[in-house]
């Protein structure tokens, strides 16, 4: 038998009160339904179809390719949505499960669990409930006497004594692919909100068809996010799933609750970050390094031993034993290597150091090569930029650059060179020599007092 899922991702999310369409929304920089596709993937499911709408592009360049996609125009409820999927579902024979895109931390097996339940009880219709001590929000489930499902009904639509029920429709349905397309065409416009409702079809199947519950225990992969604060409550759980992982790993994480690694990012035991750090990308973290506090680093790759703090560093690359920090900013391709000390606002960009090389207070490295042991002095700039092209400086091994150099690009600077304190160089310096471009001083004997004026006139 064929399995199917339908994932429900047409609407605006109002609540959100983003521009963004609410499954698009990243939690962890990783949007909403990625998460449900992902595990769709993972699961037992051999085709899927994401029903989409509001901003539709966005979802078609996301996932092409992934899944089939069917378009409701008009947004009119849930019901509605899955309608919009009957030219491409309803001549197929197997068994669905009806997902909602905003459910970010779902789970493959719990996809797999319910699909089989379904069968093995024999249901045509299966609903997946489960309670929440404050289930406000959410469709109840309306039990009989015998503890079968009658209906679901929604909060606004509840009455007190129903509003106090705490089981609630998860929004994840198991049916009869063949079945769902018969009884669509019976729900009914819910007046008050102008929508079809998907749940109605509890009420319409249980008439002539076996309907279902499946209970699930742990409430924490289900929950529906409807609003900025609900992706904070599901950003927070993924966080705390994703740090615990690296800590049974060996990563030692100093106040978990303020660090943030994403999905992609590789880290090696042995490593220690510090509070309010960020990791995210593909980046990985070899062993060894201590990274934070303060820092961000994105798409990049930490070498051992390194220590990076109150620091940014994105899409660059920094080799072992190097100090970062504190106050240094990595970008656009910075190849930092081995023994480096980059530090006190110093920026590197699209550049690449040698080993042993220094830049630790107060410098601008852009478009550069260096070789090994080169000291950039405090306030020395690579000057790329002519005001239309950026230009490349090239620079040897074993160079001493002075406090408050300018090398202006396109420049070469040889093995062995030493550049005096305070020059403004723009021409190459061959191996081996002085280079000196500034003013020579002159001392006027005597001369100062012309320029100081006698305390009293002051
Ligand atoms: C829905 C359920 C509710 C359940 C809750 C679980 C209905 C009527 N209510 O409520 O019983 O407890 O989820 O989280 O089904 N969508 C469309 N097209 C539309 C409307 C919605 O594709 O016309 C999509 C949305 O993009 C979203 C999903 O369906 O991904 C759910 O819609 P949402 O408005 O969040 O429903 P809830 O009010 O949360
Ligand atoms: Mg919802």
């Amino acid at each position: 038998m064929k399995k199917f899922a339908i994932v429900l991702a047409a609407g605006k999310g109002t609540r959100m009160k983003t521009e963004l369409p609410k499954c698009a929304f990243p939690i962890l920089k990783k949007p909403m339904i990625e998460y449900i596709v992902e595990n769709i993937e993972k699961s037992v499911v051999d085709e899927s179809v994401c029903v989409i709408g509001y901003q539709k592009e966005i979802f078609e360049n996301m996932l092409e390719g992934r899944v089939e996609f069917a378009y409701q125009e008009q947004q009119l409820g849930t019901g509605h949505a899955v309608m919009a999927t009957k030219d491409l579902m309803a001549h197929k024979r197997g068994t669905t499960i009806i997902l909602l895109g905003d459910m970010p931390l779902i789970d493959h097996k719990i996809i797999n669990k319910v699909m089989s339940y379904h069968c093995d009880r024999g249901n045509d219709l299966t609903v997946v409930t489960t309670e929440f001590e404050n289930p406000k929000g959410y469709g109840r489930i309306i039990r009989n006497e015998y503890r079968n499902i009658e209906a679901i009904v929604e909060h606004n639509d509840c009455n007190d004594e129903q509003k106090r029920i705490k089981e609630i429709n998860t929004g994840i349905y198991v049916v009869n692919n063949s079945d769902l397309y018969k009884v669509l065409d019976s729900i009914k416009i819910n007046e008050r909100k102008g929508e079809y409702y998907l749940t109605d079809i509890v009420e319409i199947m249980k008439k002539d068809y076996i309907v279902g519950t499946f209970v699930l225990w742990d409430n924490t992969k289900v929950m529906g996010v409807n609003d900025l604060f609900s992706v904070s409550v599901a950003e927070k759980v993924l966080r705390e799933k994703i740090n615990m992982f690296h800590m049974l790993n060996g990563v030692s994480i100093i106040n978990p609750e303020t660090v943030t690694i994403g999905h992609d990012v590789q880290i090696e035991s042995n490593v220690t970050i510090y509070p309010n750090t960020y990791i995210t990308g593909p980046s990985i973290i070899k062993t060894g390094a201590k990274v934070g506090p303060n820092t961000e680093i994105h798409t990049s790759t930490i070498h051992e031993n390194v220590k990076v703090k109150h620091s940014l560093v994105h899409d660059s690359e920094v080799h072992a034993n190097t100090v970062i920090g504190p106050f240094a900013h990595l970008r656009n391709g910075a190849s930092i290597g081995e023994y480096n000390r980059i530090g006190n606002f110093v920026e590197v960009k699209n550049s690449k150091t040698g080993n042993g090389t220094k830049a630790a207070h107060l410098a601008y490295i852009g478009d550069t090569e260096t070789g090994n042991n080169v000291n950039f002095g405090c306030g020395s700039i690579t000057v790329n930029y002519d005001g239309v092209k950026k230009h490349k400086t090239m620079i040897g091994n074993d160079v001493f650059i002075g406090c408050n150099t300018n090398l202006v690009a396109p420049i070469e600077v040889g093995d062995n060179v030493f550049i005096a304190a305070g020059s403004t160089v723009t021409k190459n310096i061959p191996k081996g020599a002085l280079a000196i471009a500034r003013n020579k001083q002159i001392n006027k004997a005597d001369y100062a007092k012309n320029f100081i004026r006698p305390k009293d006139d002051q």
